[in-house]
């Protein structure tokens, strides 16, 4: 068997010394590079890599979603030329996570590196992470941006430097490990821990590093190496308000033992914002009668709880078009029932002399209930 890298690639021409096998599979290593759009940043990204991982044996498996810009091709031809690049083309299917995830279980190898595409991260690390993930036997190396505190970190905006920290915090109270970066794009594992907890993890978002660890049953020896993080060399972030609401969900998720899933956090925060877009149509209608105001409130709050319910919490069943429109009409039929109950119930209250909001607010609960289970049930169901 030869390694992966030694035909096509100058850098395994490596002198392996002692037990040719035993030193082999010790420095093996797979490289996952989730991407999308990332042409520009391919070949850089593969020169970099060959010159930092010279000494040892790795392959790459680069994680596509399809990209427009024609990253898997790129990927594909180098390919042809050294069998240790492979490209993972996934077709109608977005995520970071979920790319990760898949890259990681493509692997032959124990350990696995999982570094951005866009050279924002230090690749001249993954070396040393591997050595001490071995030397200490560790489940995880973590790449620290926040680990060497003096040290600046170029690649992020005040905004979005602000908002990973207040995130960090926030996550490290749902972890059961102190780490000062779980939301680290960069990091190696071993495979096998990534097995074991892949059926938990949530394909969505950004934070599947935090997501691994909080999932993991059992304490996690984790190391961190401090390292700069850099700016983007080409083409733009994929960051976006999604990315952030998906780690809410996440972190509701795991924070409540994943009693309250990722999705059913996401219906929530929805009828939260319906809950307010109802009391404000509510307040303002009210010298119509309350009872056509609560109506007329329930309906608004209805229309914009479905708007946002399809572009956020169901966005991976997005209705578009026509069936926009069914859904909608789907979604006020099968709800219909709850805005019966939601009107009743709020003039039930109202009429036993409860304030305004007071009713307003028990008739929105019973109807958010009716909502819920009518979305999950019927309008979006898989
Ligand atoms: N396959 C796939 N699918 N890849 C994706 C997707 C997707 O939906 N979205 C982003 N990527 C790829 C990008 O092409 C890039 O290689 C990498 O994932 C990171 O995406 P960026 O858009 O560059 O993320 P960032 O720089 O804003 O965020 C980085 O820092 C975060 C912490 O602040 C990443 O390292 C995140 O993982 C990290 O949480
Ligand atoms: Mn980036």
């Amino acid at each position: 068997m030869t390694p992966p890298n030694s035909a096509a690639s100058p850098l395994t021409a490596v002198p392996l010394h002692g037990r040719p096998d035993a030193a082999r599979t010790t420095r093996r290593v797979t490289v996952v590079v989730p991407t999308y759009n990332e042409r520009r940043n391919v070949t850089a990204l593969l020169r970099k890599l060959r010159a930092a991982l010279g000494g040892l044996s790795w392959r790459v498996i680069f994680v596509d979603d399809d990209s427009r810009d024609g990253t898997a091709r790129l990927a594909r031809k180098h390919a042809v030329r050294d069998p240790a690049i492979q490209c993972l083309q996934r077709i109608g299917r977005r995520g970071l996570a979920g790319a990760v995830i898949e890259g990681v279980l493509a692997s032959p190898d124990r350990y696995v590196a999982v570094i951005d595409g866009d050279l924002q991260h230090d690749e001249r690390l993954i070396p040393a992470m591997l050595a001490r993930i071995q030397a200490e036997d560790a489940d995880v190396v973590i790449a620290s941006r926040f680990l060497d505190a003096a040290a600046p970190v170029e690649g992020l905006s005040p905004l979005r430097l602000a908002g990973s920290r207040l995130a960090t915090r926030l996550g490290r109270r749902a972890l059961k490990a102190r780490v000062t970066d779980p939301m680290s794009g960069f990091f190696l594992v071993r495979r096998d821990l990534v097995e074991a907890v892949a059926p938990r993890l949530s394909t969505e978002g950004f934070k599947v590093l935090f997501d691994i660890i909080a999932s993991a049953q059992r304490p996690l020896r984790i190391i961190e190496m401090p390292y700069r993080f850099g700016d983007r060399a080409a083409g733009q972030s994929k960051m976006d308000r999604r990315v952030v609401l998906d780690y809410l969900g996440l972190l509701t998720a795991k924070l409540s033992n994943d009693l309250i899933s990722p999705r059913l956090a996401g219906f929530l925060a929805v009828g939260a914002t319906g809950v307010f877009i109802h009391l404000g149509v509510l307040r303002a209608l009210l010298s119509v009668g309350f009872t056509q105001a609560q109506f007329i409130a329930a309906a608004t709050a209805m229309t914009t709880n479905y708007l946002l319910n399809n572009s956020l919490t169901y966005r991976d069943r997005r209705k578009q078009g026509l069936a926009l429109l069914t859904g909608y009409l789907a979604f006020c039929l099968a709800c219909s029932l709850g805005l019966a109950a939601n009107v009743g119930v709020a003039s039930l209250v109202r009429a036993h002399g409860e304030v305004w909001w007071g009713a307003g607010l028990a008739g929105a609960a019973v109807g958010a209930l009716w909502n819920y289970v009518c979305a999950s049930l019927a309008v979006w169901r898989k």
